[in-house]
């Protein structure tokens, strides 16, 4: 079968996965979901503290690549198949600002947050009141504006984290319901 373009890249864990799985160490809980897994190693991280780790993609051969314990793996975009809560999201989105999708791994659309919004406001709807989002952006990206709009959809924003890199700063940000 030949296969779109869009998804002929597979991300390879780098940085700013490696970044995000530092962060999840002291994150515990019974069930995470982890949004745009890639190879799967967050979601293989996640496996260290809670026990129902559920990871989506919109590239179904991501999951034909891995070579891991997932078991629940499911091909849809955001988290938009899934109607179960879970106590932690995480997501390493595509965020580097681009005119259109043409590399799912990385393009995020306008300003960079175009996708991450999306991905944000779909898992709204698999938090329990006590979870958070934990996702990351970049200075590239009109970041505030992202902050601003996910506040709008009733969740509040913490920048938890960040990483300072030769051409960017990574932001990794919780997102918890506002009550
Ligand atoms: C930056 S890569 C991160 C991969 C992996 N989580 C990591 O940290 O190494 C982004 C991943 O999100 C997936 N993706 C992009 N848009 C998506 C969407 N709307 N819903 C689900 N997955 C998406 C891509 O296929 C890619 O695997």
């Amino acid at each position: 079968m030949k296969l779109h373009k869009k998804f002929k890249n597979f991300y390879e864990p780098s940085t700013d996965t490696f970044f995000l799985a530092d962060n999840l160490k002291q994150e515990h809980g019974y069930s995470a979901l982890d949004i745009g897994t890639g190879s799967g190693y967050l979601a293989q991280a996640l496996l260290r503290n809670f026990k129902f780790v559920v990871s989506t993609d919109i590239n179904l051969y991501n999951f034909k690549s891995h070579n891991s314990k997932l078991s629940y793996c499911i091909c849809c975009e955001n988290a938009d198949a899934l109607l179960y809560k879970f106590d932690l999201v995480v997501c390493n989105p595509p965020y580097l600002p681009s005119d259109g999708i043409n590399d799912i791994t990385i393009d995020g659309g306008k300003d960079g947050i175009e996708v991450t919004f999306k991905i944000i406001n779909s898992a709204k709807n698999n938090m329990k009141k006590s979870a958070s989002i934990m996702f990351l952006t970049s200075s590239l990206s009109n970041y505030d504006k992202l902050l601003h709009d996910i506040n709008f959809i009733g969740l509040k924003t913490v920048i938890v984290a960040t990483k300072k890199l030769f051409f960017e700063e990574l932001m990794l940000v919780r997102a918890q319901i506002n009550e």
